[in-house]
């Protein structure tokens, strides 16, 4: 396995295939999200405007599902591997489920939004789920009554931290990508710029992802099992 030391910056992207082993469904599998939901209804600007109390439901339940999610040795290998870089650290995700945060990450930025927050289609204020009353389809902001939307990053909209991503990404000397297709931009892009920058590139995924071209090492399996043998390398 590659070796990562200590003068090393390590940037990590991650994606819904990290999270599978903490039983939580990936996107394009044949048993995906998407498969079941099309994408322009639940993620997308217009599909929300369309049908919010759709959107609201399919989010929700998201949510519901993410609160009995536990890390996995996955997310903890990442947590090891911040701890003994410390400041040479910076992880990039995808995801929304909040399970990093649950196992300990802290140089983590969530750059599609999270499942446990929302904010207001008005005023834009932000609130936690667990201080908003779910009870109505639309659930409604507390101050001017107007309805909260999920603060998910859909399709078409700006992804969060792109500033801080960009300078990890540019400066890094390893970049690993952990559990993601490769489908959706710019978060597909960050590997091709990180080896352009001169930075080892490592992927570790189930299925060979659409930009393994740019993997100068690619290890084919599950991020809960070989996530740990890396950082303990
Ligand atoms: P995908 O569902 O597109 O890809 C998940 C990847 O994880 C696949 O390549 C699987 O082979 C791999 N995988 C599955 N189980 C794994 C495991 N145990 N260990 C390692 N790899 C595993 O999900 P993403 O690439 O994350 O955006 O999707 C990117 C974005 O598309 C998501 O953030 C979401 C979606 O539309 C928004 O909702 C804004």
């Amino acid at each position: 396995m590659i070796q990562i030391n200590d003068n090393d910056f390590v940037a990590i992207l991650t994606g819904a295939g990290i999270s599978a082993e903490s039983g939580i469904q990936t996107f394009r599998s044949s048993d995906g999200l998407w498969e079941n939901h099309r994408v322009d209804d639940v993620a997308t600007p217009e599909g929300f405007h369309r049908d919010p109390i759709l959107v609201w439901r399919f989010y929700k339940e998201r949510y519901q599902h993410s609160l009995r999610a536990e890390p996995n040795p996955g997310h903890y290998a990442l947590v090891d591997l911040e701890n003994r870089m410390k400041d040479n650290f910076f992880l990039i995700t995808q995801n929304v489920d909040g399970l990093h945060t649950k196992a300990g990450s802290k140089r983590m930025v969530e750059m599609h939004g999270r499942l446990s927050t929302c904010f207001c289609t008005k005023c834009h204020k932000n609130y936690n789920l667990k201080d908003i009353d779910l009870q109505p389809e639309i659930p409604l902001c507390l101050s001017c009554k107007k309805h909260l939307r999920p603060d998910i990053v859909w399709f078409g909209e700006m992804p969060y931290y792109m500033d801080q991503i960009y300078e990890a990404v540019a400066k890094c000397t390893i970049f690993i990508t952990v559990g993601t297709s490769g489908h959706v931009y710019p978060a597909a892009y960050f590997l091709s710029m990180a080896r352009q920058k001169g930075a080892k590139t490592i992927g570790v995924n189930l299925d060979e992802p659409l930009n393994s071209h740019d993997m100068d090492y690619f290890y084919q399996g599950k991020a809960g099992e070989i996530l740990p043998e890396l950082v303990d390398s």
